[in-house]
């Protein structure tokens, strides 16, 4: 086992260089092998330290592998080190012993993605991972197994063993520790703590899940995200994490903050021995049914929560931080778990349409910073004086072997919306005191409501001293110089538009300052040798500094101006890029002198490059630029957008009712017979037959019931019970004669006289649709509770009914295994393939949307529309549902067969589906088939559009093109 204690490794890394380490070591198969090592600052490999900066991505809701490149690439440009990401048993196994690792799920090749990219993976395979999915990533066969989950259970353990030996076989073959891949750790489970079981119990259960896991082949450190519970002992992680949502999850009040916690000392309290690691840090919020909507997930957790709490992650020592989610996602199909609905946006930085939000490019600040400025590996608290002005507070961290010092200033209530002005008074060791900064007269240090500012003091990169500076440090790094003889050092500063700026450098003399652009003033103090600069941030301001070992060429921007720097890092050295939407990678040919960038626009306009060596041409995704050289030793040059894309209107639809299941003369004779008299499940509260769909293998989505008794004329009802949980419904008719709809409960339904045929089979059918099962947060086999119909009592005689059940075609094996377990329900149109693409709704009536049907039940809507998407160019596209609340009905959206929206017209708040592309033609015929469920007579459809979420000239599209069509 690769892997060092931390004792040693403390020794090792203080002998070792802290050196930088952009992404993971890409190594042929067999070649190296690393050595993944911690001590109490921060991970190492080969002992050379990392400040792991990770973004939580979700495969699975993602069902298009060449978007898995693209999310990567977005993550990877902003800074990101690292990805971690749940592996979802449910997903890949629909019923015990079988399991899929093809297509879409295909992790092999996302894990060879992630290397490509160059991401270390932090891999999450649970058994269970929560993440606000089906069962808690459970696989619905699991629920009518006998033994309680999470625990030692032999039967449990048997069926988690199988699921960690098929998915450990393919993380062993990537793993850092023998030089074959991304994979850096392996969290173990998942928050295993405040759960209905001993402590005893879960920690003999963690031990069992190791020795699984080491026995497999897993030889990377073992994570945890447990609260930092079990740093010892039985069933402890190599590196215990914390799981962290400040802001928790109410999005209905956006611009409500929960403060920082003032003892966030904890957090290295409760792991003195191995790196401050926020295993999970809030990076969105989920929401739920009838809910506020992402975008105000994304107001709660926008990037002033980010800079406010991130930043005071970095004051509480954290080298290790993941933010859960960085791209949350689709819940497509049934994947979502019962309060959820089908987006998984989560408010995160890259929205569901993989567009880059506001809170991408602050995570680019922070993210470049902690990759660009080794010190902040190894830093201990420092203790500082006040800021002068009481409302301000500031945290100071101090690197012990080169004496950087970062200091976090905020709001003591870091809750408060007011802007403060202050000045600080730093203690910079031996390169001196500073009482009042800033220094320069009549010039503050402002902090707005709700802002942070990490500031570097006594930093030396490159050739240069920073003594400090009020602006923050984005990134830094050397690059040719304008001559291209000899090389400079280039800083790119930043802060709020219109915020004064002070950036104090030392020189052994007096440097030649050159403003280039901006309005920047320059002072020499002789005694100290600092060369002082003062500004205001305003717009891109270039200052060129000769006179030490190297020039220095300062960017310093405001915020906006900042957040259009790109900095891509290559073999020889990085490149700074400015203007596009995105630049995904590059390199340069020393010997040609050739910049070689890929990236995206969303529109035409300029690009600017720094380059490592004397670079003379620029290529941009392939296509040569026309550039110049500037004063500041870049080149320029200007990129087209996309070319103007329209979607088409949405006509031509075909409508079908269907719902025979309903009527007495319906053939029912295939379906299992629901007719168990006891069950497995915990939960059951012994009534019989029991009707759970999930103890006749139907897990997932609509399930149809028949109940046949013989009528002697006396029967005047019947009474259902059902857990369908909130939202969910079913609906219930007699021979065909529709009788209403319940929810969760119990409900009586009077048969009227004239429907009831005495002496004769009478059918009471029932259509039920859940929601999705509970997770298995507390460990109390809650993902088992049941659902669908509970019970079933006929009023007026004491004759039972003998009962069939159908839920989606196949079962555990489902009839389209391609889409696999959560695509479908066990609805009429389901089951015929009505969802599909094809030709069987040629006979079919046409409509126009809106359109009404007054009979309770599901009807079909189907069209077909085409799209010719310029070859280059990424459009993401959305099907919109509008309608007028009052209506009562559900709608299933399929495009190209696969399941991508649950609309529930009356709940909400979604009304946007996102079809990936992949599932999307871009370049052909897309078939939409929409089944809708009307509950009364308020039935039919809204008006159904596409929606052009974006328009973006770049290489994603040709890749989805190229590889991706599923079916
Ligand atoms: C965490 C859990 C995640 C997810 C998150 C909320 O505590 O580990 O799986 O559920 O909460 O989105």
């Amino acid at each position: 086992m690769a892997i060092r204690r931390p004792l040693l490794a403390l020794v090792l890394a203080c002998l070792l260089t802290t050196g930088l380490l952009a992404g993971p070591v890409h190594a042929e198969s067999g070649a190296g092998r690393h050595t993944v090592g911690y001590d109490r600052y921060s991970l190492t490999i080969d002992g050379k330290r990392i400040f792991l900066w990770s973004g939580e991505f979700h495969y699975w809701r993602l069902p298009g592998p060449a978007l898995w490149r693209d999310v990567l690439e977005k993550m990877k440009a902003a800074g990101f080190n690292a990805v971690s990401i749940y592996f979802d048993w449910g997903y890949h196994s629909p019923r015990q012993g079988v399991y899929d690792f093809t297509g879409v799920r295909d992790v092999d090749r996302l894990l060879d993605i992630a290397d490509q990219v160059g991401l270390y993976v932090i891999a999450r395979p649970g058994p269970y991972i929560n993440a606000e999915t089906d069962s808690g990533g459970f696989p619905g066969w699991l629920t009518t197994l006998k033994g309680k989950a999470r625990s030692t259970d032999p039967a449990y353990l048997a069926a988690a063993n199988e699921w960690l030996g098929r998915i450990d076989r393919i993380l062993a073959r990537h793993q850092v520790t023998d030089g074959r891949g991304p994979v850096l750790l392996y969290q173990v489970e998942n928050e295993l703590y405040n759960v209905k079981q001993s402590e005893e119990e879960s920690r003999a259960y963690l031990s069992a899940l190791e020795k699984k896991i080491r026995s497999d082949g897993i030889t990377v450190p073992f994570t945890g995200a447990n609260d930092a519970r079990f740093t010892s002992g039985t069933g402890a992680a190599d590196l215990e994490g914390y799981t962290v949502y400040p802001q928790s999850f109410n999005c209905a009040e956006p611009g409500k903050w929960k403060p920082v916690p003032d003892d966030y000392g904890q957090y290295r309290a409760g792991l003195p021995d191995t790196p401050v690691n926020f295993a999970e840090f809030q990076g969105g919020a989920f929401d739920q049914w009838g809910g506020a909507g992402h975008e105000n997930c994304r107001t709660l957790t926008g990037p002033d929560f980010e800079r406010v709490f991130e930043e005071a992650n970095i004051a509480a020592g954290a080298t290790m931080q993941n933010f859960y989610m960085t791209y949350g996602g689709t819940n497509w199909g049934w994947l979502a778990t019962d309060f959820d609905y089908t987006s998984y946006d989560y408010g995160a930085a890259i929205d569901e349409a993989r567009r880059l939000t506001p809170k991408y490019t602050e995570q680019k600040f922070l993210g470049y910073l902690v990759q660009s400025v080794a010190p902040l590996r190894t830093t201990d608290p420092l203790t500082t004086a006040p800021p002068d002005n009481a409302a301000v507070r500031m945290d100071a961290r101090v690197d012990p072997n080169t004496g950087t010092r970062f200091y976090v200033v905020r709001h003591a209530d870091s809750t408060s919306t007011a802007d403060d002005r202050t000045h600080l008074a730093l203690d910079l060791g031996a390169v001196g005191r500073y009482p009042s900064v800033p220094s320069a007269p009549g010039t503050d240090l402002t902090l707005a409501g709700r802002d942070s500012k990490l500031l570097v003091a006594a930093y030396r990169f490159g050739g240069q001293e920073l003594v400090y500076s009020t602006s923050e440090l984005m990134t830094q790094g050397t690059f040719a110089q304008p001559s291209g003889t000899g090389e400079q050092d280039i800083a790119v500063l930043y802060g709020r538009h219109g915020q004064d700026g002070e950036t104090v450098l030392r020189y052994a003399s007096q440097p030649k300052v050159t403003v280039l652009s901006g309005s920047v003033r320059a002072s020499w103090d002789a005694g100290r040798h600092d060369l002082r600069l003062d500004y205001e941030h305003d717009g891109l301001a270039r200052v060129l500094v000769h006179g030490g070992t190297r020039d220095l060429l300062l960017l310093i921007g405001d915020d906006q101006a900042a957040g259009s720097f790109w900095r891509v890092d290559t073999s020889t050295g990085p490149i700074l890029a400015r203007g596009p939407y995105l630049v995904r990678g590059g390199s340069v040919s020393g010997h040609s002198g050739e910049v070689a960038l890929t990236g995206d626009t969303d529109q035409a306009g300029p690009l600017e490059i720094f380059a490592p060596q004397g670079a003379r041409s620029v290529r941009w995704n392939g296509r040569p630029v026309r550039v110049t050289p500037t004063s500041s030793g870049s080149l320029s040059g200007e990129l087209a957008g996309p070319r103007p894309v329209s979607l088409p209107a949405l006509t031509n639809w075909r409508y079908r009712y269907e719902t025979p299941e309903a009527q007495p003369g319906f053939d029912d004779s295939a379906w299992r017979a629901a007719d168990h008299t006891t069950t497995d499940n915990p939960y059951w509260d012994g009534k019989a037959p029991v009707l759970y769909p999930d103890d006749y293998g139907f897990h997932h989505g609509d399930t149809w019931y028949r109940g046949h008794f013989t009528a002697t004329g006396g029967q005047t009802g019947i009474t259902l019970s059902a857990t369908v949980t909130d939202h969910g419904a079913y609906a219930v008719w007699l021979n065909g004669h529709y009788l209403g709809s319940g929810g969760d409960g119990s409900k009586h339904f009077d048969f009227p006289a004239s429907a009831l045929r005495p002496g004769a089979d009478n059918v009471v059918s029932v259509l039920a649709e859940n929601m999705g099962h509970d997770q298995d947060r507390a460990a109390d086999d809650s993902y088992r509770e049941p659902r669908g119909l509970t019970g079933a009592e006929l009023t007026g005689s004491a004759a039972t009914l003998k009962w069939r059940i159908q839920g989606d075609q196949g079962g555990e094996k489902p009839a389209d295994p391609v889409r696999g377990p959560y695509n479908n329900g066990g609805l009429y149109g389901e089951r015929a393939g009505w969802y599909l693409p094809g030709r069987q709704d040629a006979g079919w009536p046409t409509v126009s949307l809106p359109h009404a049907e007054p009979t309770p039940g599901v009807g079909w809507y189907r069209t077909t529309f085409r799209l010719n998407v310029p070859k280059g160019q990424d459009v993401p596209v959305g099907l919109r549902i509008d309608d007028d609340a009052a209506r009562h009905y559900r709608a299933l959206v399929f495009v190209n067969g696969w399941q991508v929206g649950r609309y529930i017209n009356d709940v909400g708040p979604q009304h946007v589906f996102q079809v990936p592309a992949g599932i999307l033609r871009t370049d052909g015929e897309n078939t939409i088939a929409i089944a809708a469920w009307g509950l009364d007579g308020s039935g039919g459809l809204g008006d159904v559009s596409l929606v052009r979420e974006g328009d973006y000239a770049g290489p994603v599209s040709d890749s989805s093109r190229r590889k991706e069509s599923p079916r």
